[in-house]
């Protein structure tokens, strides 16, 4: 059985007040995310690489009655991010929460990888994570408080073949997090990642559906999970019932590795 829903159980109020900036919001997990976090009261800044993706999200929250503001950036450039940023400090004066969601993948045997498609996955995945966490902590730190949460994957915790870019991005985003963790905690600033098992997007839209029904054997709760159970636990740890958790990593898959 399974016990998500697309219903937001969290109070209407949770975050109201709080800004909050979700990457790669034009679809699945961060969209939900997006969501999510409207529905827990934040205004949220959404963005991604294409304008319009981003713009769709905007719009169809917006229709809704939620203060939301598109941005089109790529994280993997830093100049993007820099803009990312003031654009969010100039709309909405402060920025409360980050959430590094956006990632790409470009799977292949590690003997057959191309340097480019390497570079790519970790500079979107791994160094474009750093770069918004890097440009948030001034004003967090301004602020003496901040909620950063990075979506990392649990193959960064236990590989995948064909994954060797992926997993070492996701990887590489938990020894920052608990970094940035120590690096921050006197300043009121959090941070924690979350690393998803099997989530139902258009990024594992791809896998064959064979394999699909042989990771289903490995899943105890028996199900794939959705961007709503991602996004719930984002709004967890962005909310004061956290206050507490820093540096940690958030499996939700369904017990899929433990
Ligand atoms: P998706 O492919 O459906 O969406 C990714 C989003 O990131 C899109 O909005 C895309 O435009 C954006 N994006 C990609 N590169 C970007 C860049 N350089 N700058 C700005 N935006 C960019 O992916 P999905 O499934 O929603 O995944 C979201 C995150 O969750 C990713 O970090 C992914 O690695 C992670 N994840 C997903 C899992 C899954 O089963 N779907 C499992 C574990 C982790």
């Amino acid at each position: 059985m399974n016990t998500t829903t697309e219903e937001c159980i969290f109070k209407s109020d949770m975050l109201s007040g709080k800004t909050a900036i979700v990457t790669g919001a034009s679809r699945g997990i961060g969209a939900a995310i997006a969501r999510r976090l409207c529905e827990t009261g934040a205004q949220v800044v959404v963005c991604s690489r294409s304008l319009e993706g981003v713009t769709q999200t905007a719009d169809s929250l917006k229709d809704e009655g939620y203060t939301v503001h598109a941005v089109a950036a790529d994280i993997a450039q830093k100049a993007d991010v820099e803009r990312l940023i003031e654009e969010t400090l100039t709309n909405f004066t402060q920025i409360d929460i980050l959430v590094n969601n956006a990632g790409i993948t470009r799977d292949t045997l590690l003997m057959r990888l191309k340097d480019e498609d390497w570079e790519a996955v970790l500079q979107t995945n791994l160094t474009g994570t750093m770069y918004c966490t890097r440009e948030v902590l001034r004003p967090m730190i301004r602020q003496k408080s901040g909620r950063i949460i990075n979506i990392s994957s649990v193959i960064g915790l236990i590989g995948n073949v064909g994954q060797a870019s992926y997993a070492a991005a996701k990887a590489g985003i938990i020894g920052l997090t608990k970094t940035t963790a120590k690096e921050v905690g006197t300043r009121g600033i959090t941070v924690n990642a979350i690393a998803p098992g099997f989530i139902t997007t258009d990024m594992t839209a791809e896998i064959p559906e064979e394999f699909q029904n042989k990771l289903l054997e490995l899943i105890p709760l028996q199900n794939f999970g959705t961007p709503e159970d991602v996004a719930d636990t984002v709004c967890f740890l962005a909310s004061t019932a956290a206050g507490y958790i820093t540096g940690q990593t958030f499996q939700v898959d369904g017990g899929m590795v433990m």
